[in-house]
């Protein structure tokens, strides 16, 4: 394993009694340890299927691969159309390990670097796609439409717009070529579309969810095609996922991080912080909000029980928010952790120049730009500790593939220990479901109509309108 994980300022014999006892450790030893055998015990099985994409035969890709390095070669730009754990786990991955102005490069840059410009396209706002259509030459722009479901109403309404667009563009039997599908084999409205269409398809496994399917082909094939290695980002992953099969929690992190936020949250620290030090992991952020809001966030346990539980994530970046947010952290309410992502070496570093004419910058010269971002993180993390607030630090030695791959595999390990921990069902969302079928309703989807009663008869109090 590359990464490292310190949890001093976590603990109370670092930053005083808001911390946590070392002693929690063993007052809870039997609760950690059936979290992790239930964890452990349904590896691979039911909901828990991705814990198994890093164990595949890693030669099965290679076929696809090859495709899409064909896609590379003649496209202009490359449009994912996806939501939620669709889109989320793409933007993260990409943001870290392609160029993060790749969109901004001249052609003739973009060509010698043998790829195309990459949009993913994860809302439905037409004045976002108005300003797409602007962008892209549709002859030679190909799409790749993600949904688990095949139903997601706003992921199909991109694809009808923008297929339309294609045929008359490039003609039917041309434009067919110009869509990827990734979805789940057999099931739902997209597969059926594909297969009367034509579309080349990837399936998703009917037990990965959304959230937990970066590995799957939903990250892997939009990865292949921006020409990252694959390969090792699932070799990444599996290492940490055999860190997080050691049942001595001082060994395994994702076990040891996901006890130590539901120690917090016991002590009301009911916000978890995500907070990069490098805009490559900007949104790691993201895709670390939706993992832990959407599989932790449950009205009932697993007994049944009434227990609203759940930490809200919310994303911060260093440094910008240190002149944003930090104030809040260190002296607003005892109410969050914050997880620091740091780098230790920058792919490129730029040197601050001495200027003998201005010395008021003395302290600054003989630093480089990531020194600085680094000594300003450890800075805040002392500010924090000074204050007494629980926060702890995931340091990458730097962004490569494989580094990214560990870090996936520790929120997907880390979420499910924590809802296991919690006794709560990690892996469904009925608060999303909800919202979806009330949207099929009121967009008059046949067989939603007791759904669109239930939601009309909604009480709403004229008075409270203004
Ligand atoms: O994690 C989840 O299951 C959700 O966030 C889904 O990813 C999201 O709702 C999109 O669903 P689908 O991939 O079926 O279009």
């Amino acid at each position: 394993m590359k990464l490292r994980f310190d949890y001093n300022n976590m603990m109370a014999d670092v930053i005083g009694d808001r911390g946590i006892d070392a002693g929690k450790l063993g007052e809870n030893a039997g609760r950690i340890g059936a979290a992790f055998e239930d964890v452990l015990a349904n590896c691979g099985k039911g909901w828990q299927e991705w814990s198994e994409l890093p164990y595949i035969d890693y030669s099965s890709l290679d076929g696809m691969i090859a495709k899409m390095s064909e896609i590379r070669k003649k496209a202009s730009a490359f449009v994912v159309l996806g939501i939620g754990g669709s889109a989320l786990g793409p933007i993260s991955v990409v943001q870290a390990l392609l160029d993060m102005r790749l969109n901004e490069q001249p052609a003739s840059a973009l060509k010698s670097a043998g790829l195309p410009k990459l949009y993913i396209e994860d809302n439905i706002d037409p004045e976002r796609m108005h300003g797409l259509l602007g962008l892209i030459d549709l002859k030679t722009t190909y799409f790749n439409v993600i949904t688990k479901s095949g139903e997601t109403s706003e992921t199909l309404a991109q694809f009808l717009v923008l297929y339309d667009l294609m045929k008359k563009a490039v003609g039917k039997e041309e434009a067919r070529k110009h869509f990827i599908a990734t979805t789940t084999i057999g099931k739902g409205t997209l597969y059926a579309l594909a297969q009367k269409e034509g579309f080349d398809t990837y399936g998703i496994g009917p037990g990965v969810g959304g959230r937990f399917s970066v590995l799957s082909n939903v990250g892997l094939v939009p990865f292949a095609v921006m020409g990252i290695d694959i390969k090792k980002l699932l070799a990444g992953a599996k290492e940490m996922s055999e860190a997080c099969r050691v049942s001595d929690i001082k060994k395994n992190p994702a076990l040891m991080t996901a006890f130590l936020q539901c120690m917090a949250m016991e002590k009301g620290a009911n916000i978890s912080v995500m907070m990069p030090y490098a805009d490559s992991l900007k949104y790691m952020s993201d895709f670390y909000c939706q993992i832990w809001a959407e599989s932790l966030g449950k009205a009932k346990d697993k007994d049944g029980k009434t227990v609203n539980v759940g930490q809200t994530p919310a994303k911060a970046l260093g440094v910008t928010d240190q002149h944003s947010q930090v104030q809040l952290y260190t002296e607003g309410p005892y109410d969050k952790v914050v997880t620091f992502l740091a780098v230790d070496k920058f792919r490129n570093d730029v040197a601050i120049p001495s200027d003998p004419d201005i010395d008021a910058c003395d302290f600054l010269k003989g630093h480089t730009m990531g020194e600085l971002l680094n000594a300003e993180r450890v800075a805040t993390e002392y500010a924090l500790r000074k204050a007494g607030r629980m926060s702890f630090t995931v340091t990458l030695p730097e962004v490569n593939e494989e580094t990214v791959g560990e870090l996936l595999a520790y929120y997907m390990y880390e979420t499910a220990f924590a809802g296991a921990y919690l006794n709560i069902n990690t892996f469904n969302q009925p608060g999303v479901e909800e919202g979806k079928k009330a949207t099929f309703a009121m967009l008059g989807r046949k067989g939603y109509e007791e759904k669109l009663a239930e939601v009309r008869s909604a009480a709403k109090k004229p008075e409270y309108y203004i």
